[in-house]
């Protein structure tokens, strides 16, 4: 029996809340399109986003690059739920939701022009393999965007930076309600801390995050740290 898990139904709950009024997160989305935004995508390229939560990234993917096809890969209902009623009512015609773990769907996977993982990378049974799974999918010169949780969340780090980006703006009192309806992000947060820390989630350091990705036939053209520096952050293109 695990004493700790992420209920990520719970978590797709608030998810949206947090991520509208966390700075970091909208950083990396910033970033994220930046990169598919000057991607010489073609038509009727396929792109994957892979653990890819209620969406923030994928439906921003598919109205940037309508000439290509989106696949939502997320195993969690709340999330894939989420995810698809943000995608129909924005009426898009090229995203599909698919149900399923990464390591289910890798496997029988068609091959990818694009994809991207936003913090789902660390929370698989095994990170390491699945980077190469998801590397041979992909077409020479393809895409792959990865930003991933490395380091040890500090939950009252994070509650301190988030009052003051919100609190600064939006005033104490609307801090104060964001914070008590955002209770299922800090319970899911700190089972990931937990499970960081027994080793069941993946940690990272940046020289063994980009070992992995070379070793998985990955060419990185860009390294950083990301997130405040709990995650790393690389755009890479699939070596020919
Ligand atoms: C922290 S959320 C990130 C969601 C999204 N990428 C984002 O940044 O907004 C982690 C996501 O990974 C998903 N996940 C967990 N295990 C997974 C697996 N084995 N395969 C694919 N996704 C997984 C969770 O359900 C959750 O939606």
């Amino acid at each position: 029996m695990k004493l700790w898990d992420v209920n990520w139904s719970d978590y797709a709950t608030a998810y949206d809340l947090m991520a509208t009024h966390n700075p970091a997160y909208q950083e990396i989305r910033e970033r994220a399109l930046l990169e598919f935004g000057k991607h010489p995508f073609r038509e009727g390229d396929r792109i994957a986003d892979i653990g890819g939560g209620t969406g923030n990234f994928s439906i921003a993917i598919a109205e940037l690059c309508p000439q290509c096809e989106v696949i939502h890969v997320e195993p969690d209902p709340t999330m894939a739920s989420a995810a698809e009623s943000k995608a129909n009512k924005m009426g898009l015609s090229n995203w599909s939701l698919v149900r399923s773990s990464a390591e289910s769907w890798i496997r029988e996977a068609p091959s990818l022009a694009g994809v991207i993982t936003v913090h789902s990378l660390y929370t698989m049974p095994n990170p390491q393999h699945t980077i190469q799974q998801i590397s041979h999918k992909l077409l020479p010169g393809g895409l792959w965007f990865i930003c991933d949780l490395g380091r040890k969340m500090r939950i009252l780090d994070w509650a301190a930076y988030l009052w003051r980006a919100n609190a600064k703006r939006y005033g104490i009192l609307r801090t104060l309600k964001m914070f008590s309806r955002g209770y299922p992000v800090l319970t899911a947060n700190r089972a990931i801390s937990k499970m960081q820390h027994c080793g069941t989630f993946w940690r990272h350091q940046s020289e063994e995050f980009s070992t992995v990705l070379l070793d998985s036939g990955l060419s990185i053209v860009r390294q950083e740290v990301a997130y405040r520096g709990y995650s790393d952050l690389a755009v890479c293109l699939r070596s020919t």
